[in-house]
């Protein structure tokens, strides 16, 4: 595939050094592999011979489930470790875990986990690729980039689009690797949400910060949803769900504010009737399961990229 010559990075840890150049390589390639998906023989041989472990600390359905099916689509083989079943539950640190998976031949490691820098960390002490699944509150680089990819389809180029995030901004990782890609695109963002979940000081990221619902959802392109992620707040950031979901939840008459052909988006899980009224979900607007489907070409794309470019790396080294 002609794209993976423009990509050098053997791991993926985050969007918020990835170049415009690299989001463009890695969605041309999730679109060549996107075809293919719905041939009745799906598999691919790009990654024949190599071992995926996916290392998920953290509960996931969508984002482990794509990764798995990536791997497969991709001819590898992928063996996945859930948190609560590894030996990190009788002690064993994150490295030993990650040295031991290296001993035994595996070729990539996707990790998910609560700890914020932690696919970095491993990236430092492995040799094999480490993509991040989603670490702590800092980053969700393949979300950004399926979300990304999904609104390209949706808008067409992004430059001048307006995107509304509208949630827990604070404690989300999606938020942050949504606005350094969309930003990187051209696009305008907007975060939206209570004051205590939305502070001013994410103006610096290049974004507006809007506490006016209405203002934030009257000239959007696109608005993007995100849940109380309450695994990750400590304290209390509003009264209660029910008075978040009356003051900030988009329900059927807030959706009226908003452009006719603007797209709703979620990355899941939905908490419906909170968040996002069920019906809105549901409706002709909503793209959510687009994004589902997206994952699964983006995760391709990743794993097939850094794979090749790990190889390379392997090659240059044996010179
Ligand atoms: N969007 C997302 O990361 O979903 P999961 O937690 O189910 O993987």
């Amino acid at each position: 595939m002609k794209q993976s010559a423009n990509w050098t990075r053997k791991h993926l840890i985050g969007l918020e050094n990835v170049k415009p150049s690299e989001i463009d390589v890695i969605h041309d390639t999730a679109r060549s592999f996107r075809k293919t998906l719905g041939r009745s023989v799906k598999k691919l041989p790009s990654l024949r011979g190599k071992t995926l472990v996916n290392l998920f600390m953290e509960p996931s359905t969508r984002t482990r489930l794509a990764f798995e099916l990536a791997a497969k689509r991709l001819s590898a083989d992928v063996i996945s470790i859930i948190g609560q079943s590894s030996s990190l539950t009788k002690g064993e640190t994150l490295k030993d875990t990650a040295k031991n998976v290296e001993a035994l031949n595996a070729d990539m490691i996707v990790l998910r986990h609560s700890c914020a820098g932690s696919s970095l960390y491993l990236s430092n002490v492995v040799d094999v690729p480490v993509i991040n699944a989603g670490d702590g509150a800092h980053e969700h680089p393949t979300q950004g980039l399926l979300d990304s990819f999904t609104l390209r389809d949706h808008l067409g180029e992004l430059k001048g689009k307006k995107i509304t995030i509208l949630g827990d901004i604070l404690f989300s990782r999606v938020a942050r690797s949504n606005v350094f890609a969309l930003t990187k695109l051209g696009a305008h963002v907007t975060l939206a949400g209570p004051a205590t979940l939305v502070p001013s000081g994410f103006t610096t990221l290049g974004v507006e910060v809007c506490h006016d619902l209405r203002a934030a959802l009257a000239d959007a392109d696109a608005v993007m949803l995100l849940r109380i992620q309450h695994e990750r707040q400590s304290s209390t950031h509003f009264p209660s769900l029910g008075e978040y979901t009356s003051m900030f939840g988009l329900n059927q008459n807030r959706a009226s504010w908003l452009k006719p052909d603007a797209i709703i988006m979620h990355p899941g899980p939905v908490n419906r009737g909170v968040e996002l009224d069920s019906a809105l979900a549901d409706s002709k607007r909503s793209v959510i399961l687009n994004q589902v489907t997206n994952g699964l070409a983006i995760r391709m794309a990743v794993l097939y990229l850094c794979g090749v470019a790990s190889d390379l790396e392997k090659k240059g080294k044996k010179k």
